[in-house]
């Protein structure tokens, strides 16, 4: 396997990372590891070292990779961002460590930071609620004396001004019951319990609790209540001579198509260098892409529920959570694993096997013509390439999906199952801001807001933005049957004009564009972002999590690159204040043309759970497209040969 300098850190490399920061940081015995990752290396290094291996210039992979090569090895260094949490003084620390000399390069404490909530500490909370005597009466009250069959989840507190919470390291917590069958530990949720916990102290503060709810009966069992159906035939997909893709190390070609596949323990899958061969050139299209913050706001008012919002990649991390695959996913045919390296806590490397699924998908029809007089036919059918991973918090699970296709479009999709957040509800009462799911089950009404950031190279570093929208012409001598629509392309020259949402009414979209690298009309080259369904929050702006979230406020950012800017809620969302990210960022109101250009897309997935979501929610999908926009000089799938047999 071919080493490169964005794989992600192995074993070794996390390991050599933890024992520089043990030796030389000065952290005490309590102190603890939230992120050990790959520090990527500045971009103009990368560039360096990517023409010393002539890997990205040649479409080979070359001499110069790590190891190999001593002129690369000379060039470029593997450094570990690394961040630490220290209890005892309760203070979040960072910075970067050589891996390869083990020498700790920097080390900063950040004022006022929380780290991320880790799984270590989910399972100690459970532990300490359960011993909790204030806990154990409330229970009883509601008739649970078997405290092993009680979940007790803890969520990042937010923040919200209360005297005794500010400052500290808190989790609010949420209990459930789990089903008699064993297999929905969210089936009969404790209703009004919710007991919060000091993270850094180890103790229960106080336990909220505002009122007996009866349990709801046990209906939860995620199993059918009838035969499974007995009419489904066998559908194969078979690869008889394997698969259309090659893979090195973490670098993958397939038809015109290469990217290398990394891992971040926060973000999860991220993917770097997309390019796109085209008549023996790679063209660059992005630099790198991930998922770097979402957040679930929950749309009930009540003690205890107005403070449910989940910024799953900030406060608890995408990449803690991936599923290993090996747990089943949604793939067919030959697929291709990528294994990553996470760690728990104390700093101890976790392999995490089959992270990351690769294969290709048969998608029908990619092009037809049938000429009518001749009744010739062409017709050829589209092959996608999907790269995805599975993550599962707590009660949800997300698929996040990349597809390449044939004609030069890049496709991004989530898929959300799992189960929809359960709430207990008393007989006879009806559900305000949710759906009542099951006997005594109501599930609140609330948005999976993604936030998604395109680190962009279209056809290389400088690039410009501009959004197209469509009107209606006056009629008059120019249109004077009133069918003409007017196309309107404006430049997006700033960050602050670059700050735009969805808008049905003018078709709005936006182009990300090279004015230096011109197709054949002479026209700037470009990639389009096609939004799909999305929705706005229902925020009032000075609410606590609109404040943390502001991103969420516009589905289009687009900010000149700035390497320390790669999450748009902040690097530290957990109990922040607010007003972090974006909002602060392009407030310098940068400049945007033919620059390094990074475009953020929100995807806001609005979901009032139903009936049919219970006890286990069937997939959603939600999505949204690049298409090449004048990127090539045609349909660049012309030369995809129809199907053997035709
Ligand atoms: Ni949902």
């Amino acid at each position: 396997m071919t080493e490169h300098a964005l794989d992600p850190l192995t074993e070794q490399e996390i390991t050599a990372a933890v024992q520089a920061v043990k030796q030389s940081a000065g952290l005490d015995e309590s102190a603890w590891f939230e992120t050990v990752s790959l520090a990527e290396p500045d971009k103009a290094e990368l560039a360096a070292y990517d023409r010393s291996s002539s890997d990205y210039r040649s479409g080979n992979p070359g001499n110069g990779n790590r190891g190999n090569s001593d002129e690369s090895e000379a060039s470029i260094e593997r450094r570990a961002y690394v961040c630490c949490y220290e209890p005892s003084s309760n203070r979040t620390y960072q910075g970067f460590v050589n891996v390869r000399t083990a020498e700790l390069q920097s080390w900063n404490h950040v004022p006022g930071a929380q780290a991320r909530i880790v799984s270590e500490e989910f399972a100690a909370a459970d532990k300490l609620v359960k011993s909790d005597q204030r806990f154990r009466d409330a229970c009883a009250m509601r008739g649970i004396t078997d405290l092993n069959k009680v979940l007790v989840e803890s969520w990042a507190a937010g923040n919200y001004a209360i005297d005794e919470e500010q400052g500290e390291r808190i989790a609010y917590c949420y209990c459930w019951l789990s089903n008699d069958a064993g297999d929905n530990r969210y089936g009969r949720p404790i209703g009004n319990l919710h007991p919060v916990v000091d993270l850094r102290r180890r103790k229960v503060i106080r336990v909220d609790d505002f009122g007996v709810i009866e349990t709801p009966p046990d209906t939860a069992a995620i199993r059918p209540t009838q035969d499974l159906r007995n009419d489904i035939k066998p559908l194969q997909i078979t690869q008889p001579e394997g698969p259309g893709f090659t893979v090195d190390g973490y670098q993958v070609k397939w038809q015109n198509w290469q990217l290398r596949v990394g891992f971040d323990i926060r973000e999860g899958l991220v993917l770097h260098s997309i390019g796109y061969s085209d008549k023996n050139r790679l063209r660059p299209i992005m630099h790198r892409v991930s998922m770097p913050e979402m957040v679930v706001p929950y749309g009930d008012p009540a003690p205890g529920n107005f403070r449910r919002n989940a910024f799953d990649t900030g406060e608890y991390g995408i990449g803690q959570a991936l599923d290993s695959l090996t747990l089943g996913c949604d793939c067919l045919g030959h697929i291709h694993y990528f294994d990553v390296c996470s760690h728990d806590w104390s700093g101890n490397p976790v392999v995490k096997k089959n992270a990351v699924c690769m294969h290709e998908e048969d998608y029908g029809l990619l092009w037809k013509h049938t000429d009518a007089q001749t009744g010739q036919s062409r017709a050829v059918r589209s092959r996608r390439l999907v790269i995805s991973s599975i993550c599962t918090i707590g009660n949800y699970v997300y698929g996040f999906y990349y597809y390449f296709y044939q004609d030069g479009t890049i496709g991004v999709e989530v898929k959300a199952t799992g189960i929809p957040f359960p709430t207990a509800i008393a007989a006879g009462e009806a559900s305000e801001f949710g759906t009542i799911i099951a006997p005594g089950v109501q599930s609140h009404v609330h948005q999976h807001v993604f936030c998604f950031r395109f680190d962009m190279s279209v056809d290389g570093q400088h690039n410009s933005v501009s959004e197209v929208e469509f009107a209606a012409a006056p009629v008059g001598q120019n249109n004077p049957h009133g069918n003409a629509i007017k196309i309107n392309e404006r430049k997006l020259p700033s960050e602050s004009d670059a700050q735009r949402e969805i808008s049905l009414g003018t078709a709005r979209y936006w182009r990300v564009l090279n004015t230096k690298s011109l197709n054949r009309f002479g026209k700037p080259t470009a990639y389009r972002l096609a939004p799909g369904a999305n929705a706005l929050p229902f925020l009032h702006p000075e609410s606590s999590v609109a404040k943390r979230a502001g991103f969420m406020f516009k589905h289009f950012w687009a900010t000149q690159f700035a390497a320390d800017e790669k999450y748009p809620a902040g690097w530290y969302p957990n109990q922040s204040a607010g007003g972090d990210g974006l909002p602060r960022w392009t407030k310098a109101d940068r400049s945007l043309e033919q620059t390094d250009v990074v475009v953020w897309y929100t995807l806001n997935f609005h979901h009032l759970p139903r009936p049919e979501d219970w006890p286990v929610q069937p997939v959603v999908y939600a999505g949204f497209h690049w298409h090449p926009d004048g990127f090539f000089d045609e349909n660049p799938a012309l030369d995809v040969p129809p199907n053997r047999g035709e």
